[in-house]
Parts: C-alpha cells; sequence; structure tokens
C-alpha cells in the first residue's frame, strides 16, 4: 500500500484531556535535578500544545532511504490465528537499526548537532535503540557512546558489533565505568534502567557530550508518530477499515507513533468520531500498564533527572530476565501514562512464549521475521481478531506495528522450537514493595482536601 512521507510530525499534547502533571525535582538532588543538555526545539516539542512541526529537511532526505514503510494485509497470519477481521501489518524494521527507532535517532541527531553538541551517549536494552543512534551520529557526524544491558549484549554480542560497525564505543552495563555501576549487584541490577543511568551520568562529567534517550520521551514519540501517519494514509488509500490499533510497549515510543496519530485525528477532526480502540500491548514481565501504579518515579536508575508521572512497576523492581529487552523497561513514558489514566487507550500483558509463537506464526506465514517485542503486539492483534481478550474484540479490522526484525533474536527463537522457553511470573510482593514509597500522581491534592497524611502507591494497590 503506498503512501508519501509525511512533511510535519503530529504531536498529541494539544488533545489530552487534562494536562501532564508535572515533572518533580528528586529530594536526593537537594532540589536540582541533573541538568540534561537538551536542545531547545526538543524541549518547546515536549511542552507547547502545537499539532504540527515539521519535519527538518535533512531528517526527511534520512528518512527516505527507508521511508514510507510498508503496510500489507497479512491474509497468511490471519488465517493461521483464527482471525475472524482483517490484520494489516506496518513493518518497522527494514532499516539499517533493524526498528522504529532510526526515526527519533536522525531526528535528535540533528537537533543536537545544531545545538553544538559533539557525542551523543545513550543506554539501551534490546540493542536496536543503540544502533539507531550509532546510525544517525555516524550519518550526522556525531561520535557515540552506548551502555548496553549486559544480559542482553551477551545474548546479542552481533548487535554490538553492528554498532561498532557504525563507529560507536560499546561498553557492557554495568561497565564500572560509572559510579552507579560500582554499587552493589543487588542493588542496581541489570535492567535498562541502569543502562541509562550510566549514560547519564558519563554524559553530565563530559564536555561536548550530551545524554540522548530513545523512547520515553515526549518529543520521541512525537518522531514516532511518522509511522502512525504513514498507515492512516495507507489504510485510507485501500479504503480498509479498522478499529483496532496495537504496539508493543518498553518506555512507549513504538506504541506511541503507530496509535497516537489515530487519536489525534479523531480528537482533531470535527466530526469527532470514535478513535480506534488503541491497544498497548507490554511484557508480563514488566506490567506496569496492567498492575503498576500510576505514581511519580525516577525514569532511571541513579534517580539523577526530575521524577515524572507514571504508570510504574517501581525503578527498584528487579524485572526477570526475558528476551525482550526493549520491553523490560519499569515505567511508561508520561503521555502514555496520562492516556492511560484518562482512559484513552487499552493495555494488555504478553508472555513471551507467547509473544515469540507469534513472532513464528508471522515468519511462516507473512515470510517476515519479526523482533521478539514485536510479537508481543502480533500476539495481542492476534487474541482481539480471533476471538477478544481483556474484554476487548475488534470488529472491522486490526492495524499492528512490527516494530523491529528478529535476525539478532534467533536465539529466542531456537529457544521456542526446543521447547526451552520459561516466562518467569512476576512476584507479586516484590511488585507491591519496589512502589511501597512512591507517591501517587494527585496526592497531595487528595490530602490537602481530606487533611489525612499523603498516601502511598502501595496503598493503591492493596
Ligand atoms: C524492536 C523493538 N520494539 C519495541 C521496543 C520498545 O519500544 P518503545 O520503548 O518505543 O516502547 C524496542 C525497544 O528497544 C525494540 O527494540
Amino acid at each position: 500500500m503506498t503512501a508519501a512521507l509525511p512533511t510535519a510530525w503530529r504531536s498529541v499534547l494539544p488533545h489530552l484531556r487534562t494536562p501532564m502533571p508535572p515533572d518533580r525535582t528528586p529530594e536526593s538532588a537537594g532540589g536540582s535535578a541533573v541538568s540534561v543538555n537538551l536542545p531547545m526545539e526538543l524541549v518547546r516539542q515536549s511542552v507547547l500544545e502545537r499539532e504540527y512541526w515539521q519535519i527538518p529537511a535533512e531528517v526527511a532526505d534520512a528518512y527516505r532511504r527507508f521511508r514510507p514503510t510498508p503496510l500489507w494485509r497479512a491474509t497468511g497470519f490471519e488465517r493461521a490465528v483464527g482471525a475472524r477481521v482483517p490484520v494489516y501489518v506496518k513493518y518497522e524494521g527494514g532499516n539499517i537499526s533493524g526498528s522504529h527507532k532510526l526515526n527519533t535517532a536522525l531526528a535528535q541527531a540533528h537537533y543536537y548537532r545544531k545545538a553544538g553538541v559533539r557525542e551523543l551517549v545513550t543506554g539501551t536494552g534490546a540493542g536496536q535503540w543503540g544502533t539507531a543512534l550509532a546510525a544517525a551520529c555516524a550519518l550526522f557526524g556525531l561520535r557515540c557512546k552506548v551502555f548496553m544491558v549486559g544480559s542482553s549484549l551477551r545474548r546479542k554480542p552481533y548487535r554490538g558489533v553492528l554498532m561498532r560497525m557504525l563507529g560507536a564505543e560499546v561498553h557492557s552495563s554495568p561497565s564500572g565505568l560509572t559510579r552507579i555501576s560500582a554499587e552493589p549487584a543487588d542493588r542496581i541490577g541489570n535492567s535498562l534502567s541502569l543502562a541509562i543511568g550510566e549514560a547519564v551520568e558519563y554524559a553530565a562529567g563530559h564536555e561536548g557530550a550530551a545524554f540522548s534517550i530513545g523512547s520515553g520521551e515526549t518529543y520521541s514519540i512525537l518522531h514516532q508518530s511518522v509511522i502512525g501517519l504513514e498507515a492512516r494514509e495507507q489504510l485510507a488509500a485501500e479504503a480498509a477499515d479498522i478499529d483496532a490499533v496495537v504496539g508493543c510497549v518498553g518506555a512507549g515510543s513504538n506504541f506511541g507513533g503507530i496509535a497516537l496519530p489515530f487519536f489525534a485525528e479523531s480528537a482533531a477532526s470535527a466530526a469527532g468520531g470514535e478513535p480506534p480502540l488503541l491497544v498497548a500491548a507490554e511484557s508480563s514481565t514488566a506490567p506496569k500498564l496492567t498492575r503498576g501504579v500510576y505514581a511519580y518515579d525516577k525514569t532511571d536508575a541513579t534517580g539523577s533527572g526530575p521524577m515524572e508521572a507514571m504508570y510504574t512497576i517501581g525503578s527498584d523492581y528487579r524485572i526477570p530476565d526475558a528476551h525482550s529487552a526493549g520491553l523490560r523497561f519499569h515505567g511508561a513514558a508520561k503521555v502514555i501514562s496520562a492516556l492511560r489514566h484518562s482512559g484513552d487507550i487499552a493495555a494488555t500483558a504478553v508472555t513471551q512464549k507467547d509473544a515469540l509463537a507469534a513472532g513464528r506464526l508471522l515468519t511462516l506465514h507473512e515470510g517476515v521475521l519479526p523482533a521478539p517485542e514485536s510479537g508481543h503486539a502480533l500476539a495481542a492483534a492476534a487474541r482481539l481478531a480471533a476471538g477478544g481478550t481483556d474484554g476487548m474484540r475488534a470488529r472491522r479490522g486490526v492495524l499492528v506495528c512490527v516494530s523491529g526484525h528478529g535476525y539478532l533474536d534467533l536465539a529466542a527463537y531456537e529457544q521456542l522450537l526446543d521447547g526451552g522457553l520459561e516466562d518467569e511470573a512476576p512476584d507479586g510482593p516484590a511488585l507491591l514493595a519496589a512502589v511501597s514509597g512512591l507517591a501517587p500522581v494527585g496526592a497531595e491534592r487528595e490530602a490537602a482536601a481530606s487533611g489525612r497524611p499523603l498516601p502511598t502507591a502501595a496503598g493503591a494497590w492493596s
């Protein structure tokens, strides 16, 4: 299905029913969070209620090498899962990074270089984000340093090789290069939040360097809107009707990218039609949207940045190891969380066994090997199209974003084929403990009104 490359990103900020709760400065920082060297245009994109943002010419030129991305009706997959309605796949795996992450990496590299930054530093889980940033830095002439979750790098060493091919310096996290990585392992774990914490700390201490993040920020969700904007046009060109949109959620930029342009369109249109059901598919090992609390939490293990209002399972929770490293993040982006809180998006949790089984069906019946992360969205889409899930069902058609390819994830599929795949169920008491110190969003208002002391997020759970 054809489409033109969008000329502007589309923001959801003008359409939120209630304003996003403001960030909070962490008490541990003595009132001043580490200042992240953020270009003004990215700040503006994060806060202004402006609907359209022109895509800069050099970013659009770079996009043209791999966009518009393909969208097709997946009839083979439909038959395999017993779908009663059409399933349309939007595929973001066909670029050098292998995932949607390049959409924001290119934009960020452009804005940071314009702001005079010479090196971008980041943390990566599955490695797609690190690869995307390395590719964008190579294209725009910046140095790149990547802290990659150690367990993930050991599982996928070729991700590291690809980033190095693209000129990046790659460190296994915990790296030993930063203060936070020297803390005891049982305190810091080995999650994406630690890798991000290392990158924040490193960038803050080095002249000319800036920390860059791939997903949870409002501006990265804006950049990803190219996915949904293209998809809307591609579906319209074929008069294809859908009433559900599915994307997997790490922090939320992939889901936001495919889903929020549909929300914005319906909110902005004079007729105000119902938006499709927007379903975030998360990993059952990091179930922030289905089992988390809406509270202020850290975005990384150092807690050096501001506390944000998010659905979270607690940044201290040790997320069980799983193949979908890109979904092993404790919280959802504040925009995604605000929309979850207002009831404008829905969520469902998927085990890695189900995700990889759905990924295998796409491989067998569509000839496309998806990333394990994308398998979560495919499993959720299959359920919506076949019979329904968590009280939700598609009646006309489903659009699902396949966020990346799985060529460097074949070890995960090997385990699926050999029957060795285990799903570690989240531990209820540990989840409860991880959120017990967090302040629920809106707690001050309620406490002031009732005269009672501030509640904790664990109270919201019990
Ligand atoms: C292939 C793939 N899909 C989805 C995700 C999750 O994306 P997001 O953080 O944008 O929700 C990742 C993150 O690394 C990924 O690599």
